[in-house]
């Protein structure tokens, strides 16, 4: 038998492969540094060796190496686990100390049952699942695709464990949880929808021009294979449900349907004004909704390893920035938009086509920086400035003001 990661999860696998009377003859994993475990070589280049089995404990890590193996691969089942003769169990499987699989059980391929675990009759256990050790899988339990069951969990009799979704340790599952998500506590509740290969729907808030730029602009990073997004409709309170917003989709419904929904969502708000994005953001409570960065295809980044960013920006065509750039979350770059080096920008600012920063600029929260303004070097904004189209900002600001002209001054409005 041949081990594919040499790791802690592998040593457990090789003292039930011993077990079984089972000899390893030699592990492989992409850590050169890494030459044996436990007396066993690790090698570095696997030229087709078999029987295999992944022994990584990460499952969306073993899904990606089955993708790219296409071997023969084994099972390991140590001898003190129970295994109704009625239970079936795929290929790559490992099965580890002190486990009862009841009847007529299906525990799919390359899954992890650890020490101690439970999985009663009839219980379907998908591809690359991992329950952890001394969880317990009621009877008629199902459990998708690379959900991992945290250790001594409770999942109830007849209860969907979705696909991808993680259940944290000593939670209660009474009810389904759904595909993609965090769950925990007792009872078991969703938290977050979790980072998987599963969360591509996505919706957008706000039926109107940025909205239409928005679908447009998740079409474009689809097409460049950046994203594999699912364009479920739009949300807006002001318009109807089923309003056509384009060919691209229409209104599902407003913040009442997005609090209530029960599947995971990611959602850009394609609102244009700051104070707005924010409180449709702050009203936003359901944890199924999380909020990608939709960043165009042509954004460039000259330095990539000094460039942070938040969550839940939009970044249209065509902007750039240097080195040492931050961006916050929840921004608005419409376009050709370009900043310096060491630019900080905060959360739920708005900043329409043209705009420039240059280096060391500091810009707060919820300004609008009109089309083709430009804030010159070292100048601080604070927050909720409105910044005039064509202006140039020359000195510090005063939070909440509108500021005009080259250079820019405060402008009176009475
Ligand atoms: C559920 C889990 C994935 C969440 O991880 P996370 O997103 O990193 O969460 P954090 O550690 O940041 O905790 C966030 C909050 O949730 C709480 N929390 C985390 N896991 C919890 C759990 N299983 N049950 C109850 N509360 C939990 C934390 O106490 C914290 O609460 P606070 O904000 O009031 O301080 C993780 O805690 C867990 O249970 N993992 C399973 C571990 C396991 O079984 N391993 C077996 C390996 S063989």
């Amino acid at each position: 038998m041949y081990l594919y990661g040499a790791s802690g999860h592998a040593k457990v696998i090789i003292d039930i492969l011993n077990a079984s009377d089972v000899k390893v003859d030699a592990l492989f994993d992409d850590d050169m540094s890494i030459t044996e475990l436990m007396s066993i070589p690790v090698k570095h280049q696997w030229k087709g060796e078999s029987p295999v089995i992944i022994s990584i404990g990460n499952n969306l890590t073993r899904k990606q190496i089955v993708e790219k193996l296409h071997c023969v691969y084994g099972t390991a089942i140590h001898p003190s686990a129970v295994v109704s003769p009625c239970a079936t169990i795929g290929e790559g499987t490992v099965v580890m100390q002190g486990t009862i699989i009841q009847s007529s059980a299906h525990i799919g391929k390359h899954c992890i049952v650890n020490t101690g675990a439970s999985v009663d009759h009839e219980c379907v256990v998908e591809d690359y699942v991992h329950i952890s050790p001394k969880a317990t899988l009621c009877g008629n339990v199902t459990v998708g695709e690379g959900a991992w069951i945290g250790a001594a969990a409770v999942v109830a009799p007849g209860v969907r464990i979705g696909k991808w979704s993680i259940v944290g340790a000593g939670s209660v599952v009474v009810r389904d949880v759904p595909d993609g998500v965090v769950a925990y506590g007792n009872p078991c509740r969703v938290k977050s929808v979790h980072a998987s290969c599963c969360t591509k729907r996505i919706a957008i808030y706000g039926a109107g021009g940025l909205g239409r730029e928005v679908a447009g602009g998740i079409q474009r990073i689809n097409r460049a294979g950046m994203g594999n997004w699912e364009l479920v409709g739009f949300y807006d309170d002001a318009k109807p449900i089923g309003f056509k917003v384009s060919h691209l989709g229409e209104v599902l419904g407003g913040m009442d349907e997005l609090n209530t929904m029960d599947e995971p969502l990611a959602l850009a708000i394609a609102v244009g004004t700051p104070t707005s994005r924010k409180m449709i953001h702050d009203r936003i409570t359901n944890p199924m909704i999380s909020f990608p960065n939709l960043i165009s295809p042509s954004f460039k980044v000259l330095d990539p390893s000094t460039f942070k960013i938040g969550e839940g920006n939009i970044i249209q065509d065509n902007c750039s920035v240097t080195c040492d750039v931050e961006i916050g979350d929840y921004n608005v770059l419409n376009g050709s938009n370009v900043m310096g080096h060491d630019v900080k920008v905060g959360d739920f600012n708005v900043m329409m086509p043209g705009v420039r920063l240059s280096g060391e600029v500091v810009i707060g929260n919820g300004n609008l920086l009109g089309v083709d303004s430009v804030v010159l070097q070292r100048v601080k904004v604070g927050d909720s400035i409105t910044l005039g189209a064509g202006s140039v900002l020359m000195t510090k600001p005063k939070d909440g003001f509108t500021y005009i002209g080259v250079p820019a001054k405060k402008f009176d409005f009475e």
